[in-house]
């Protein structure tokens, strides 16, 4: 049994799915661990620290040929026929985009467990890459919005004169918002932050933000933690309700989500109009459809004189760590899958586990995921 770690291929890329002191904690359960030449070295982690590490140094085609492969996100097609049939794949897949992709797995008798499909619940938290990269991208943001923010942030007295701190404004404190704000705050921002699930009021106070009263009608709280969609009066509502907010605002980091739905729109191009000349609008919600109209995917644009940035991937800009943190959460799901054994390791696929059902999206010749 052996697994191997790709190496990325979108430019865009910098992380890999497992570093090599995660690599140490997976040779613990016994696995012959083969990494793809170059594999880590965006993150700058060399082939050499990954053989110290107690891992094989290979090459493309050897990589894709592993009983259980690594990767970071959805292998293209091409790729995917590369693999054997019966070999496992575990790596962010966006199933609820990848139809075709996934009748390919299923066709070729692969194995495939999508990452953002791990539940979220207690048991499977130390498995949860969605968090683990959120909560770096959360605090990467403050620093991208900061870098391009003409101004101080926080307080400053000086004798030449002084400085008011930034107003900075978080929308939705799921997990990428709330590390948003604790990061906001550490660098001296007065912090504002909003959600539609009235519940996370308690941990942005928590966090020495003030919680933004916007009274919509209703409230957003959905299922299993999730935000659900408003209606459109309250949609109307918050957006009316934000353009007047907003205009004191010199930093704001936006996050809205609905799962599977396209992301609301909380900043109107009026609103940005009305915003102060050099503000800056990061808007974290832009790979599913950005939470402004004018936000533009994977740029950074001026509009009216407000910056807004529509990174797609903060987490891949602190690659090392966040390559740290993924591996360590595939660790901990491999220890549901692999069984030592006297002749070595073993491959399990338990669909009586709550954690492997909820995200084995491909089995046995067969889709398991709705889309
Ligand atoms: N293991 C676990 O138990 C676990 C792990 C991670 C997250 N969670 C929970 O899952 C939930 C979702 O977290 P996430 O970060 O993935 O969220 P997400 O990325 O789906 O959404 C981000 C935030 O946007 C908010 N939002 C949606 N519409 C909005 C609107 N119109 N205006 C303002 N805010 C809006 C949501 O309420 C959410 O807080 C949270 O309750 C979190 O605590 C649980």
């Amino acid at each position: 049994m052996n697994l191997s770690v790709l190496k990325e291929t979108h430019p865009l890329e910098a992380r890999s799915a497992l570093s090599p002191a995660a690599a140490k904690k997976l040779k613990k359960l016994g696995a012959t661990i083969l990494v793809e030449s170059g594999a880590g070295a965006k993150a700058d982690f060399l082939d050499e620290d990954f053989r110290s590490a107690g891992c094989e140094i290979v090459n493309t085609q050897q990589a894709w040929n592993a009983d259980i492969v690594l990767g970071v996100n959805r292998p293209t097609s091409d790729q995917l026929k590369g693999m054997k049939a019966g070999s496992l794949l575990l790596s962010l897949f966006e199933p609820y985009a990848a139809k075709g992709e996934l009748a390919l797995c299923a066709e070729k008798k692969l194995d495939v467990i999508a990452l953002e499909s791990v539940p979220r619940t207690s048991r499977a938290q130390s498995m949860d890459v969605l968090s683990s990269q959120a909560n770096i991208a959360g605090y990467r943001a403050v620093l991208e919005a900061i870098a391009h923010y003409g101004r101080f942030v926080p307080m400053m007295m000086t004798s030449a004169g002084m400085a008011k701190p930034a107003q900075l404004v978080v929308l939705g404190a799921g997990v990428a918002g709330l590390q948003a704000i604790a990061t906001a705050r550490r660098m001296g921002a007065a912090v504002e932050a909003f959600d539609v699930r009235p519940e996370v009021k308690e941990q942005i106070l928590s966090l020495g933000a003030k919680f933004m009263d916007l009274d919509l009608g209703e409230t957003g709280t959905g299922q299993g933690g999730y935000a659900k969609e408003l209606s459109p009066e309250a949609k109307a509502k918050q957006q009316q309700l934000l353009t007047e907010r907003l205009k004191k605002a010199d930093i704001i980091i936006t996050t809205a989500n609905v799962p599977g739905r396209k992301a609301p729109t909380l900043i109107t191009e009026d609103a940005v109009k009305g915003m102060k000349r050099g503000s800056v609008i990061v808007d974290m919600a832009a790979p599913s459809g950005g939470n402004c109209p004018l936000t533009e995917k994977d740029k950074i644009v001026e509009k009216n004189g407000v910056t807004i940035i529509g990174l797609t991937n903060y987490a891949s800009l602190v690659p090392s760590v966040a390559s740290d943190f993924f591996g360590n959460n595939l660790v901990n799901l491999l220890g549901l899958i692999l069984k030592k054994n006297d002749s070595g390791v073993s491959k399990t696929l338990d669909l009586q586990d709550d954690i492997i059902a909820g995200c084995l999206v491909v089995h046995e010749g067969k889709v398991r995921f709705n889309q």
